[in-house]
């Protein structure tokens, strides 16, 4: 059947899911693995069906291909694309070699009349964020070549600070270049990030800034050293309308395990 033109395109972003290579590890004592299917568990029941997921960075915490591998039997079986790009505590060699169809490192998407736009904030030994000239160029390229999309731009890092001072020691070192960017092109309607464990929303001039819940761990918002959040984890939604209008929110579980 063919879908009217004025139906939404609906896509989530799940976020920091921070999978280790053991089964039940916690991280700052939540169980990784148990919250991450409860978010998926919530997002089958609460917004389902999706075109496909966002998953915006630290998809393991610092380990390997084992960790990886077992991301991808997570989310393997909803049976979308799950379009990935690297954070901090990823391998983002390891990431683009080790996932594969249906949940795989993407750098660029049409859909409908939008476009996204995920570019790699990470820097090698590092927590914090930078975005190299390359990820500036590409990001430039795409929204000269689709003028007409509505844009969205995806990374790992807060591009601005947000108000909770250790973790805007990470912010991106040059997010005023990516901000300066989104400016200049009148499409791009978000900025759309992870690393924060927390759902945060303001605006930039025409441009929303949106950060989302990790699928573990949250961290407490205005706090000036890291201090766990004890609210349930969950997952950003979009529904994106043909005439650029963007509808979000955030969903959470009922409870952290
Ligand atoms: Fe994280």
């Amino acid at each position: 059947m063919k879908m009217r033109d004025d139906n939404p395109l609906r896509v989530v972003q799940i976020t920091d899911t921070h999978i280790k290579s053991q089964p039940g590890s916690r991280l700052w004592g939540v169980d990784v693995d148990a919250n991450l299917t409860a978010v998926l568990q919530r997002l089958k029941t609460r917004h389902w069906p999706v075109q496909f997921i966002l998953a915006t960075g630290d998809l393991v915490h610092d380990e390997g291909a084992q960790a990886y591998e077992r991301l991808y039997a997570f989310l393997e079986p909803l049976g979308v694309p799950v379009y990935c790009l690297p954070g901090n505590h990823d391998a983002p060699e390891e990431l683009e070699q080790t996932l594969t169809n249906p949940v795989r490192r993407q750098r660029h998407i049409n859909a409908g009349h939008w476009q996204f736009i995920l570019l790699d904030s990470t820097v090698h030994g590092s927590d914090a964020g930078h975005l190299l000239d390359s990820e500036l160029m590409f990001l430039e390229s795409a929204l000269r070549v689709h003028p007409r999309r509505h844009a969205i731009i995806c990374l790992h890092h807060q591009p601005l600070p947000i108000g909770c001072s250790w973790l805007d020691t990470m912010v991106v070192d040059n997010g005023e270049k990516l901000l300066a960017i989104a400016g200049r092109h009148p499409q791009v309607r978000a900025i759309v990030y992870g690393h924060i464990h927390q759902e945060f929303a303001a605006r930039h001039g025409a441009v929303e800034l949106l950060g989302a819940p990790s699928t573990c761990v949250q961290f407490k918002p205005d706090a000036p050293t890291a201090e766990a959040d004890p609210i349930p984890p969950g997952y950003r939604w979009f529904e994106l309308y043909p005439d650029g209008r963007l509808l979000t929110g955030i969903e959470r579980t009922k409870g952290i395990i």
